[in-house]
């Protein structure tokens, strides 16, 4: 295994470990289609894109080079992939609808190009960064997570993008900044869903600024190889894969770094089902149903049986030392 204990004798992966052999393919492939304006082009039929994803093989069996990657604590598991079409038709944007299949019926209105984020609070190097210079920030790397929903249901996506981290570092937090919040796009002229009283929109979600660190905490543009489908977060996302769905916010386009914990707006919503934390943990129940098993999209058959759901989704032995000395059952 070539992961290396730090100072404190925690695990981290470093980042040349985490790099797979289709992360400069996939780099090419996201810029080219970027610069071209390609991106609707690039969203070919859902047969095609079906052929692609069954034509696709978890990194650890493509090549040596590949294999290596493979071994990287957490960023990639060999689960069997979710097809692209499930992890495309089956979304929580609630800015395009509440019905799973909304998003991919409404979100075709979402306007991805230009497209900027605003880092501001707390940082050295506030200021707007386009798309085209976070695309370009740092290469690009394919990461197989699973995503676990809050509502007990899980997917396992090849995701593309790179450690929220490499960021950070570039605009440089004060030392008083403790926490990130996150903001995403809300535009009633594009996405209707905006006008529901569902959430107090934005959708904000927000991490301690030890979590948006963490190396498995990605930045994503893309998944499948492919640029991000507007459904699915366009044009980049947060992926934090040890913790429920929601806390990855979709379509980002504000970074704010603060000391305070930020209000999020499904704890706003309703605090004591949705907690700051939202770790994804089998011991402790949503206050309206278990979660100690869930239920993997494409597994959907009249035997098919629940999964146990993994503490941390899986992922503790990466992220587990980040809640040491926490009561989880208090900061859920
Ligand atoms: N981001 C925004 N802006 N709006 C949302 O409604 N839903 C969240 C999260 N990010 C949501 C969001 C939830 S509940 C989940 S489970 C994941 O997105 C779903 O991501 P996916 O549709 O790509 O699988």
């Amino acid at each position: 295994m070539l992961i290396k204990p730090n100072a404190n004798g925690f695990v981290h992966p470093v980042a040349s470990e985490i790099t797979t052999l289709s992360a400069y393919q996939s780099r090419r492939d996201l810029i080219r289609l970027m610069a071209t304006g390609a991106a609707g082009a690039a969203m070919a039929s859902w047969a095609g894109r079906e052929a692609w994803a069954q034509n696709w093989t978890p990194p650890g069996q493509r090549t040596a080079l590949a294999r290596v990657n493979s071994t990287v604590a957490g960023a990639v598991t060999m689960e069997k992939v979710t097809t692209y079409k499930d992890a495309t038709t089956y979304n929580n944007f609630y800015e395009f609808g509440t019905d799973k299949a909304d998003p991919a019926h409404n979100a075709h209105t979402l306007k991805t190009s230009p497209w900027s984020v605003e880092i501001e609070g707390l940082v050295k190097k506030p200021g707007r960064w386009a798309l085209e210079d976070l695309l370009k920030l740092s290469a690009q790397e394919e990461r197989i997570y699973r995503l676990r929903c809050v509502e007990g249901w899980s997917m396992v996506i090849p995701w593309v993008g790179y450690s929220l981290s490499q960021l950070i570092k570039r605009v440089e937090p004060l030392g008083s900044a403790k926490y990130v919040e996150f903001v995403t796009l809300a535009d009633p002229k594009t996405m209707p869903g905006v006008d529901s009283r569902v959430l107090n929109w934005p959708y904000v979600e927000g991490l301690r600024l030890d979590e948006a660190m963490h190396p498995l905490t990605l930045l994503a543009f893309g998944m499948y190889g492919e640029i991000l489908p507007n459904q699915n977060g366009a044009p980049l996302r947060l992926v934090v894969p040890w913790k429920y769905g929601f806390k990855s916010g979709k379509s980002l386009v504000k970074i704010r770094f603060t000391d305070k914990q930020p209000v999020t707006a499904w704890n706003r919503a309703a605090a004591e089902e949705y907690g700051f934390y939202s770790n994804v943990n089998p011991t402790v129940d949503h206050p309206r149903w278990s979660q100690a098993t869930e239920r993997r999209i494409g597994e959907d058959g009249l035997f098919a049986r629940k999964r146990k759901t993994l503490m941390f989704n899986g992922y503790e032995a990466q992220v587990g030392q980040l809640y040491a000395g926490m009561d989880l059952r208090m900061s859920f």
